[in-house]
Protein backbone atom coordinates (compact mmCIF):
# COMPACT_ATOMS: atom_id res chain seq x y z
CA UNK A 1 0.00 0.00 0.00
CA UNK A 2 1.53 3.56 -1.05
CA UNK A 3 1.16 6.01 1.68
CA UNK A 4 1.31 9.96 1.63
CA UNK A 5 4.22 11.24 3.43
CA UNK A 6 3.97 15.17 4.68
CA UNK A 7 5.37 18.17 6.64
CA UNK A 8 2.60 20.41 7.14
CA UNK A 9 2.77 24.38 7.55
CA UNK A 10 3.39 25.31 3.88
CA UNK A 11 0.96 28.02 2.65
CA UNK A 12 -0.25 27.09 -0.83
CA UNK A 13 0.85 29.68 -3.70
CA UNK A 14 1.03 29.10 -7.70
CA UNK A 15 -1.41 27.65 -10.00
CA UNK A 16 -3.33 24.38 -10.15
CA UNK A 17 -4.89 22.68 -13.61
CA UNK A 18 -8.12 21.42 -13.15
CA UNK A 19 -8.74 17.83 -14.81
CA UNK A 20 -12.00 16.19 -16.37
CA UNK A 21 -14.70 15.46 -14.11
CA UNK A 22 -14.81 12.08 -12.84
CA UNK A 23 -18.59 11.81 -12.55
CA UNK A 24 -19.36 13.00 -15.70
CA UNK A 25 -16.62 10.52 -17.11
CA UNK A 26 -18.33 7.45 -15.70
CA UNK A 27 -21.70 8.42 -17.18
CA UNK A 28 -20.48 9.45 -20.44
CA UNK A 29 -17.84 6.52 -20.86
CA UNK A 30 -20.54 4.00 -20.59
CA UNK A 31 -23.00 5.48 -22.73
CA UNK A 32 -20.78 5.89 -25.59
CA UNK A 33 -20.96 2.11 -25.83
CA UNK A 34 -24.69 2.63 -27.04
CA UNK A 35 -23.79 3.02 -30.32
CA UNK A 36 -21.67 1.15 -32.77
CA UNK A 37 -20.00 4.27 -34.20
CA UNK A 38 -16.72 5.08 -33.05
CA UNK A 39 -16.92 7.82 -30.02
CA UNK A 40 -13.77 10.27 -29.47
CA UNK A 41 -14.44 11.34 -26.01
CA UNK A 42 -11.14 14.27 -24.54
CA UNK A 43 -10.44 15.52 -20.79
CA UNK A 44 -11.20 12.03 -19.71
CA UNK A 45 -9.27 12.04 -16.18
CA UNK A 46 -6.75 9.66 -15.28
CA UNK A 47 -7.66 7.95 -12.42
CA UNK A 48 -8.38 4.72 -11.07
CA UNK A 49 -12.62 4.91 -11.45
CA UNK A 50 -12.24 5.60 -15.24
CA UNK A 51 -9.64 3.00 -15.85
CA UNK A 52 -12.02 0.50 -14.17
CA UNK A 53 -14.49 1.36 -15.97
CA UNK A 54 -12.92 1.15 -19.43
CA UNK A 55 -11.46 -2.19 -18.25
CA UNK A 56 -15.26 -3.26 -17.73
CA UNK A 57 -16.55 -2.16 -21.50
CA UNK A 58 -13.22 -3.80 -23.03
CA UNK A 59 -13.98 -7.02 -21.29
CA UNK A 60 -17.67 -6.91 -23.05
CA UNK A 61 -15.88 -6.32 -26.43
CA UNK A 62 -15.26 -2.16 -26.90
CA UNK A 63 -12.04 -1.79 -28.62
CA UNK A 64 -10.21 1.22 -26.46
CA UNK A 65 -7.62 3.01 -28.02
CA UNK A 66 -6.02 6.10 -26.06
CA UNK A 67 -4.71 8.47 -29.23
CA UNK A 68 -3.21 10.77 -25.96
CA UNK A 69 -3.68 10.92 -22.30
CA UNK A 70 -6.89 12.29 -21.78
CA UNK A 71 -8.01 10.85 -24.99
CA UNK A 72 -10.06 7.71 -25.58
CA UNK A 73 -11.55 6.56 -28.58
CA UNK A 74 -14.27 3.63 -28.18
CA UNK A 75 -15.53 1.17 -30.77
CA UNK A 76 -18.28 -1.07 -29.49
CA UNK A 77 -19.39 -2.24 -33.33
CA UNK A 78 -17.95 -5.71 -31.71
CA UNK A 79 -20.12 -5.72 -28.56
CA UNK A 80 -19.93 -9.46 -27.25
CA UNK A 81 -21.62 -9.41 -24.33
CA UNK A 82 -24.37 -7.93 -22.29
CA UNK A 83 -22.78 -9.79 -18.93
CA UNK A 84 -20.42 -7.05 -16.81
CA UNK A 85 -18.08 -9.47 -14.71
CA UNK A 86 -18.33 -9.06 -10.73
CA UNK A 87 -14.62 -7.84 -10.29
CA UNK A 88 -15.20 -4.61 -11.95
CA UNK A 89 -18.49 -4.33 -10.03
CA UNK A 90 -16.84 -4.47 -7.13
CA UNK A 91 -14.20 -1.87 -7.32
CA UNK A 92 -16.87 1.02 -8.74
CA UNK A 93 -20.01 1.11 -8.02
CA UNK A 94 -20.75 3.37 -11.18
CA UNK A 95 -20.10 -0.03 -13.11
CA UNK A 96 -24.21 -0.12 -13.02
CA UNK A 97 -24.11 2.64 -15.29
CA UNK A 98 -24.01 -0.48 -17.65
CA UNK A 99 -27.38 -1.87 -16.92
CA UNK A 100 -28.53 2.05 -19.00
CA UNK A 101 -26.76 1.77 -21.37
CA UNK A 102 -27.03 -1.82 -22.17
CA UNK A 103 -30.70 -1.72 -21.51
CA UNK A 104 -30.85 1.37 -24.10
CA UNK A 105 -28.44 -0.18 -26.88
CA UNK A 106 -29.20 -4.23 -26.51
CA UNK A 107 -32.34 -4.19 -24.48
CA UNK A 108 -30.83 -6.68 -21.89
CA UNK A 109 -28.35 -6.50 -19.36
CA UNK A 110 -26.50 -8.41 -16.54
CA UNK A 111 -24.57 -6.51 -13.74
CA UNK A 112 -23.27 -7.86 -10.45
CA UNK A 113 -25.13 -5.81 -7.49
CA UNK A 114 -23.01 -2.83 -6.02
CA UNK A 115 -21.12 -3.95 -3.02
CA UNK A 116 -21.23 -1.85 0.17
CA UNK A 117 -19.86 1.52 0.55
CA UNK A 118 -17.66 3.60 3.38
CA UNK A 119 -20.10 5.93 3.20
CA UNK A 120 -23.76 4.96 3.96
CA UNK A 121 -26.44 2.78 2.51
CA UNK A 122 -26.44 3.64 -1.50
CA UNK A 123 -30.21 1.83 -2.33
CA UNK A 124 -30.73 1.49 -6.20
CA UNK A 125 -33.98 1.08 -5.92
CA UNK A 126 -34.92 4.37 -8.20
CA UNK A 127 -32.87 3.08 -11.02
CA UNK A 128 -34.89 -0.70 -10.75
CA UNK A 129 -38.12 1.57 -10.64
CA UNK A 130 -36.71 3.72 -13.60
CA UNK A 131 -35.62 0.86 -15.48
CA UNK A 132 -39.58 -1.06 -14.59
CA UNK A 133 -41.19 1.89 -15.63
CA UNK A 134 -39.54 1.80 -19.16
CA UNK A 135 -40.32 -1.59 -19.44
CA UNK A 136 -37.92 -3.48 -18.43
CA UNK A 137 -38.24 -7.01 -17.10
CA UNK A 138 -35.75 -6.52 -13.58
CA UNK A 139 -34.79 -9.24 -11.00
CA UNK A 140 -31.74 -9.61 -8.69
CA UNK A 141 -30.33 -13.21 -8.70
CA UNK A 142 -27.02 -14.69 -8.04
CA UNK A 143 -26.09 -11.14 -6.64
CA UNK A 144 -27.12 -9.58 -10.13
CA UNK A 145 -29.39 -7.13 -11.55
CA UNK A 146 -30.83 -8.85 -14.30
CA UNK A 147 -32.78 -6.55 -16.82
CA UNK A 148 -34.72 -7.09 -20.05
CA UNK A 149 -37.33 -5.70 -22.16
CA UNK A 150 -38.90 -6.62 -25.65
CA UNK A 151 -38.99 -3.11 -26.18
CA UNK A 152 -38.06 -0.19 -23.85
CA UNK A 153 -41.48 2.32 -24.22
CA UNK A 154 -40.84 5.85 -22.88
CA UNK A 155 -42.74 6.89 -19.16
CA UNK A 156 -43.64 9.54 -16.92
CA UNK A 157 -40.79 8.61 -14.05
CA UNK A 158 -41.05 10.12 -10.22
CA UNK A 159 -37.90 9.74 -8.37
CA UNK A 160 -38.92 9.04 -4.71
CA UNK A 161 -35.77 10.92 -3.72
CA UNK A 162 -33.17 12.74 -6.04
CA UNK A 163 -30.99 10.66 -7.14
CA UNK A 164 -27.59 11.13 -9.38
CA UNK A 165 -27.04 7.61 -10.52
CA UNK A 166 -30.60 6.83 -10.97
CA UNK A 167 -31.26 10.30 -13.40
CA UNK A 168 -28.62 9.06 -15.06
CA UNK A 169 -28.80 5.28 -15.63
CA UNK A 170 -32.69 5.88 -16.63
CA UNK A 171 -31.71 8.63 -19.15
CA UNK A 172 -29.56 6.25 -21.08
CA UNK A 173 -32.08 3.61 -21.14
CA UNK A 174 -35.09 6.51 -22.19
CA UNK A 175 -32.54 7.84 -25.12
CA UNK A 176 -33.45 4.75 -26.64
CA UNK A 177 -37.07 3.69 -26.14
CA UNK A 178 -40.20 4.33 -28.04
CA UNK A 179 -42.28 7.26 -26.96
CA UNK A 180 -41.62 10.35 -24.86
CA UNK A 181 -39.91 9.88 -21.52
CA UNK A 182 -40.94 12.53 -18.22
CA UNK A 183 -38.37 11.86 -15.46
CA UNK A 184 -39.54 14.54 -12.06
CA UNK A 185 -37.56 15.02 -9.36
CA UNK A 186 -34.05 14.49 -11.48
CA UNK A 187 -30.75 15.72 -10.11
CA UNK A 188 -29.50 18.64 -11.45
CA UNK A 189 -25.73 17.95 -10.74
CA UNK A 190 -23.58 19.25 -13.98
CA UNK A 191 -22.16 16.07 -14.56
CA UNK A 192 -26.16 14.80 -15.15
CA UNK A 193 -26.46 18.19 -17.98
CA UNK A 194 -22.75 16.84 -19.15
CA UNK A 195 -24.24 13.44 -20.02
CA UNK A 196 -27.49 15.08 -21.67
CA UNK A 197 -25.23 16.83 -23.81
CA UNK A 198 -23.45 13.97 -24.96
CA UNK A 199 -25.99 11.89 -25.62
CA UNK A 200 -27.41 14.79 -27.49
CA UNK A 201 -24.35 15.17 -29.63
CA UNK A 202 -24.95 11.32 -30.18
CA UNK A 203 -28.62 12.30 -31.75
CA UNK A 204 -30.69 12.18 -28.76
CA UNK A 205 -33.57 14.32 -27.94
CA UNK A 206 -32.88 15.27 -24.34
CA UNK A 207 -34.13 18.46 -22.90
CA UNK A 208 -34.62 19.90 -19.23
CA UNK A 209 -31.12 18.18 -18.20
CA UNK A 210 -29.97 20.80 -15.33
CA UNK A 211 -34.20 21.45 -13.92
CA UNK A 212 -36.11 18.97 -12.25
CA UNK A 213 -37.98 17.56 -15.17
CA UNK A 214 -36.00 15.91 -18.03
CA UNK A 215 -37.82 15.06 -20.93
CA UNK A 216 -37.01 12.54 -23.53
CA UNK A 217 -37.82 11.49 -27.07
CA UNK A 218 -36.25 8.21 -27.75
CA UNK A 219 -34.70 8.01 -31.16
CA UNK A 220 -34.34 4.88 -33.57
CA UNK A 221 -30.25 5.01 -32.70
CA UNK A 222 -27.27 6.92 -31.45
CA UNK A 223 -24.15 7.66 -33.67
CA UNK A 224 -20.60 8.47 -32.95
CA UNK A 225 -19.62 11.67 -31.64
CA UNK A 226 -16.70 13.73 -30.34
CA UNK A 227 -17.01 15.08 -27.09
CA UNK A 228 -15.15 16.58 -23.78
CA UNK A 229 -15.67 15.96 -20.43
CA UNK A 230 -16.33 19.23 -18.84
CA UNK A 231 -13.77 20.20 -15.31
CA UNK A 232 -14.16 18.31 -12.07
CA UNK A 233 -15.87 20.43 -9.29
CA UNK A 234 -14.75 18.51 -6.87
CA UNK A 235 -11.50 18.19 -7.45
CA UNK A 236 -11.41 22.35 -8.11
CA UNK A 237 -13.24 22.59 -4.73
CA UNK A 238 -10.84 20.25 -3.04
CA UNK A 239 -7.76 22.77 -3.79
CA UNK A 240 -10.29 25.67 -2.69
CA UNK A 241 -11.28 23.97 0.48
CA UNK A 242 -7.04 23.38 0.77
CA UNK A 243 -6.37 27.00 0.66
CA UNK A 244 -8.43 27.80 3.31
CA UNK A 245 -7.05 24.95 5.43
CA UNK A 246 -3.00 25.65 4.52
CA UNK A 247 -3.39 29.56 3.74
CA UNK A 248 -1.79 30.73 0.62
CA UNK A 249 -2.67 32.30 -2.63
CA UNK A 250 -3.88 29.97 -5.19
CA UNK A 251 -5.33 30.23 -8.77
CA UNK A 252 -7.46 26.77 -10.23
CA UNK A 253 -7.33 26.64 -13.65
CA UNK A 254 -9.93 25.25 -15.92
CA UNK A 255 -12.73 25.62 -13.85
CA UNK A 256 -16.48 26.36 -14.85
CA UNK A 257 -16.89 29.56 -12.09
CA UNK A 258 -21.05 28.88 -12.14
CA UNK A 259 -20.37 25.29 -11.18
CA UNK A 260 -18.43 26.64 -8.09
CA UNK A 261 -20.58 28.82 -6.53
CA UNK A 262 -22.24 27.36 -3.60
CA UNK A 263 -18.64 26.16 -2.37
CA UNK A 264 -17.09 29.91 -3.25
CA UNK A 265 -19.94 31.58 -1.55
CA UNK A 266 -19.23 29.43 1.90
CA UNK A 267 -15.58 29.66 1.71
CA UNK A 268 -15.74 33.90 1.47
CA UNK A 269 -17.77 33.57 4.41
CA UNK A 270 -15.08 31.50 6.45
CA UNK A 271 -12.55 34.48 5.28
CA UNK A 272 -11.38 33.40 2.08
CA UNK A 273 -10.98 35.97 -1.00
CA UNK A 274 -12.45 34.67 -4.22
CA UNK A 275 -11.62 36.27 -7.25
CA UNK A 276 -13.46 34.47 -10.75
CA UNK A 277 -11.85 34.27 -14.07
CA UNK A 278 -14.05 32.89 -16.88
CA UNK A 279 -12.61 29.68 -16.48
CA UNK A 280 -10.60 29.97 -13.51
CA UNK A 281 -11.02 30.98 -9.46
CA UNK A 282 -8.16 32.49 -7.39
CA UNK A 283 -8.64 31.40 -3.91
CA UNK A 284 -6.41 33.67 -1.11
CA UNK A 285 -6.45 33.11 2.63
CA UNK A 286 -3.93 34.63 5.39
CA UNK A 287 -6.20 35.69 7.55
CA UNK A 288 -7.54 33.17 10.48
CA UNK A 289 -11.11 31.68 9.43
CA UNK A 290 -14.32 31.97 10.81
CA UNK A 291 -17.29 29.39 11.75
CA UNK A 292 -20.29 28.90 9.93
CA UNK A 293 -22.67 26.37 9.04
CA UNK A 294 -23.32 23.94 6.39
CA UNK A 295 -25.84 21.60 4.93
CA UNK A 296 -24.77 19.47 2.06
CA UNK A 297 -27.96 18.64 -0.17
CA UNK A 298 -28.55 18.03 -4.11
CA UNK A 299 -26.96 20.56 -6.62
CA UNK A 300 -26.47 23.38 -6.22
CA UNK A 301 -26.68 22.81 -2.60
CA UNK A 302 -23.37 22.08 -1.28
CA UNK A 303 -21.92 18.90 -2.59
CA UNK A 304 -21.55 16.04 -0.39
CA UNK A 305 -18.45 15.49 -1.90
CA UNK A 306 -16.95 18.27 -0.52
CA UNK A 307 -18.51 18.00 2.79
CA UNK A 308 -14.71 16.34 4.56
CA UNK A 309 -12.68 19.36 3.03
CA UNK A 310 -14.77 21.72 4.46
CA UNK A 311 -14.95 20.49 7.86
CA UNK A 312 -11.06 19.98 7.64
CA UNK A 313 -11.25 23.70 6.75
CA UNK A 314 -13.62 24.25 9.80
CA UNK A 315 -11.89 22.34 12.15
CA UNK A 316 -9.23 25.43 12.34
CA UNK A 317 -11.64 27.76 12.37
CA UNK A 318 -12.25 30.52 15.53
CA UNK A 319 -15.78 30.05 17.12
CA UNK A 320 -18.38 26.79 16.85
CA UNK A 321 -19.35 25.66 13.06
CA UNK A 322 -21.71 23.02 12.17
CA UNK A 323 -21.59 20.57 9.46
CA UNK A 324 -25.29 18.66 8.32
CA UNK A 325 -24.68 15.53 6.17
CA UNK A 326 -28.03 16.01 4.06
CA UNK A 327 -27.28 12.72 1.75
CA UNK A 328 -25.64 10.30 2.83
CA UNK A 329 -26.14 8.31 6.42
CA UNK A 330 -22.43 7.55 7.63
CA UNK A 331 -20.24 10.20 5.80
CA UNK A 332 -18.47 11.40 9.22
CA UNK A 333 -16.19 8.21 9.72
CA UNK A 334 -13.13 10.10 9.09
CA UNK A 335 -13.33 12.36 11.87
CA UNK A 336 -11.90 9.88 14.24
CA UNK A 337 -8.92 9.86 12.27
CA UNK A 338 -8.95 14.14 12.43
CA UNK A 339 -9.50 14.03 15.98
CA UNK A 340 -6.45 12.15 16.40
CA UNK A 341 -4.77 14.90 14.74
CA UNK A 342 -6.08 17.85 17.47
CA UNK A 343 -9.46 18.44 15.81
CA UNK A 344 -12.18 19.01 18.27
CA UNK A 345 -15.51 17.66 16.74
CA UNK A 346 -18.44 15.69 18.17
CA UNK A 347 -20.78 13.60 15.43
CA UNK A 348 -24.31 13.24 16.57
CA UNK A 349 -25.76 11.37 13.76
CA UNK A 350 -25.66 13.03 10.51
CA UNK A 351 -24.45 16.21 12.06
CA UNK A 352 -20.87 17.44 13.67
CA UNK A 353 -20.00 19.76 15.75
CA UNK A 354 -16.68 21.80 15.17
CA UNK A 355 -14.76 23.71 17.68
CA UNK A 356 -12.38 25.33 15.87
CA UNK A 357 -8.81 24.62 17.44
CA UNK A 358 -5.42 27.03 16.97
CA UNK A 359 -3.69 23.95 14.86
CA UNK A 360 -3.91 20.07 13.90
CA UNK A 361 -0.76 17.87 14.56
CA UNK A 362 0.89 15.19 12.65
CA UNK A 363 0.44 11.90 12.95
CA UNK A 364 -0.29 8.32 11.40
CA UNK A 365 -3.94 8.15 9.90
CA UNK A 366 -6.18 5.99 7.28
CA UNK A 367 -8.40 6.92 4.40
CA UNK A 368 -11.95 5.36 4.96
CA UNK A 369 -12.80 6.52 1.14
CA UNK A 370 -11.98 9.21 -1.65
CA UNK A 371 -13.27 12.51 -0.49
CA UNK A 372 -12.41 12.18 3.33
CA UNK A 373 -8.71 10.91 1.84
CA UNK A 374 -8.17 14.49 0.10
CA UNK A 375 -9.28 15.99 2.86
CA UNK A 376 -7.13 13.99 5.39
CA UNK A 377 -4.19 15.23 3.14
CA UNK A 378 -5.42 18.78 3.52
CA UNK A 379 -5.71 18.14 7.26
CA UNK A 380 -1.79 16.99 7.12
CA UNK A 381 -0.71 19.95 4.83
CA UNK A 382 -1.89 21.97 7.30
CA UNK A 383 -0.83 20.01 10.44
CA UNK A 384 2.55 20.45 12.63
CA UNK A 385 4.61 18.10 11.86
CA UNK A 386 4.48 15.25 10.07
CA UNK A 387 1.50 13.08 8.87
CA UNK A 388 1.47 9.12 6.84
CA UNK A 389 -1.67 9.08 4.81
CA UNK A 390 -2.39 5.27 3.90
CA UNK A 391 -3.51 4.24 2.01
CA UNK A 392 -3.38 6.49 -1.39
CA UNK A 393 -5.73 4.42 -3.36
CA UNK A 394 -8.58 5.53 -2.27
CA UNK A 395 -7.39 9.32 -3.20
CA UNK A 396 -6.17 8.19 -6.87
CA UNK A 397 -10.04 6.93 -7.26
CA UNK A 398 -10.87 10.22 -7.99
CA UNK A 399 -7.75 12.69 -7.95
CA UNK A 400 -5.35 12.64 -11.11
CA UNK A 401 -0.90 13.62 -9.69
CA UNK A 402 -2.58 14.78 -6.44
CA UNK A 403 0.85 14.73 -4.55
CA UNK A 404 2.63 16.16 -7.89
CA UNK A 405 -0.14 19.19 -7.80
CA UNK A 406 0.04 19.65 -4.68
CA UNK A 407 3.79 19.88 -4.66
CA UNK A 408 3.68 22.11 -6.97
CA UNK A 409 2.36 24.86 -5.40
CA UNK A 410 4.70 24.39 -2.26
CA UNK A 411 2.94 21.35 -0.17
CA UNK A 412 5.94 18.97 1.13
CA UNK A 413 4.22 15.79 0.39
CA UNK A 414 5.25 12.59 -1.16
CA UNK A 415 3.80 9.31 -2.01
CA UNK A 416 5.84 6.27 -0.68
CA UNK A 417 6.12 2.92 -0.91
CA UNK A 418 4.68 0.34 2.10
CA UNK A 419 7.30 -0.32 4.51
CA UNK A 420 8.31 3.64 5.37
CA UNK A 421 8.18 3.40 9.05
CA UNK A 422 7.00 6.76 11.01
CA UNK A 423 9.70 6.02 13.50
CA UNK A 424 12.44 6.48 10.46
CA UNK A 425 10.73 9.88 9.96
CA UNK A 426 10.48 10.94 13.50
CA UNK A 427 14.15 10.25 13.87
CA UNK A 428 14.79 12.46 10.92
CA UNK A 429 13.00 15.02 13.19
CA UNK A 430 15.28 14.29 15.91
CA UNK A 431 18.42 14.75 13.70
C1 LIG B 1 -23.09 10.09 -7.12
O1 LIG B 1 -23.31 8.90 -6.39
C2 LIG B 1 -21.60 10.33 -7.06
N1 LIG B 1 -20.90 9.21 -7.70
C3 LIG B 1 -21.15 10.47 -5.61
O2 LIG B 1 -19.77 10.82 -5.64
C4 LIG B 1 -21.92 11.61 -4.97
O3 LIG B 1 -21.57 11.67 -3.60
C5 LIG B 1 -23.43 11.38 -5.12
O4 LIG B 1 -23.75 11.21 -6.51
C6 LIG B 1 -24.25 12.56 -4.60
O5 LIG B 1 -23.89 13.72 -5.30
C7 LIG B 1 -20.84 9.18 -9.03
O6 LIG B 1 -21.35 10.06 -9.71
C8 LIG B 1 -20.08 8.03 -9.63
P1 LIG B 1 -27.16 9.33 -5.45
P2 LIG B 1 -24.78 8.18 -6.49
O7 LIG B 1 -27.84 8.26 -6.22
O8 LIG B 1 -25.31 8.37 -7.85
C9 LIG B 1 -29.88 7.35 -2.09
C10 LIG B 1 -17.48 10.60 -5.19
O9 LIG B 1 -16.82 10.81 -4.16
N2 LIG B 1 -30.39 6.50 -3.17
O10 LIG B 1 -27.40 10.75 -5.83
O11 LIG B 1 -24.66 6.81 -5.95
C11 LIG B 1 -28.41 7.06 -1.78
O12 LIG B 1 -28.33 6.00 -0.86
C12 LIG B 1 -18.81 9.90 -5.10
O13 LIG B 1 -17.13 10.97 -6.34
C13 LIG B 1 -31.43 5.61 -2.91
O14 LIG B 1 -31.91 5.51 -1.79
O15 LIG B 1 -25.59 9.08 -5.46
C14 LIG B 1 -27.93 8.38 -1.20
O16 LIG B 1 -28.28 8.42 0.18
C15 LIG B 1 -19.14 9.47 -3.67
N3 LIG B 1 -31.90 4.83 -3.92
C16 LIG B 1 -28.77 9.42 -1.94
O17 LIG B 1 -29.88 8.71 -2.50
C17 LIG B 1 -31.39 4.92 -5.19
O18 LIG B 1 -31.89 4.18 -6.08
C18 LIG B 1 -28.04 10.11 -3.10
O19 LIG B 1 -27.49 9.09 -3.89
C19 LIG B 1 -30.35 5.84 -5.44
C20 LIG B 1 -29.87 6.63 -4.42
Amino acid sequence: MDRYIIRGGNPLVGEVTIGGAKNAALGILAAAIMTSDPVRIENVPAVTDTEILLKAVEGIGVKITRPEKHTVIMDSSKLNSTFIDDEYMKKIRASYYLVGALLGRDKRAEVPLPGGCNIGVRGIDQHLKGFKALGAKVKIVHGCISAEAKELRGAHIFFDKVSVGATINVMMAAALASGRTIIENAAKEPHVVDLANFLNSMGANIRGAGTDVIRIRGVERLHGTDYAIIPDQIEAGTYMAAVAACHGDLIIRNVIPKHLECITAKLSEIGCQITEFDDAVQVTSYEPLTSTQVRTLPYPGFPTDMQPQITVALGLAQGISIVTEGIFDNRFKYVDELVRMGASIKVENNMALITGVSKYTGTGIVAPDLRAGAALVIAGLAAEGETIVEDTSFVERGYEEFDEKLRAVGADITKAAEGWEFEKSRLRIAE
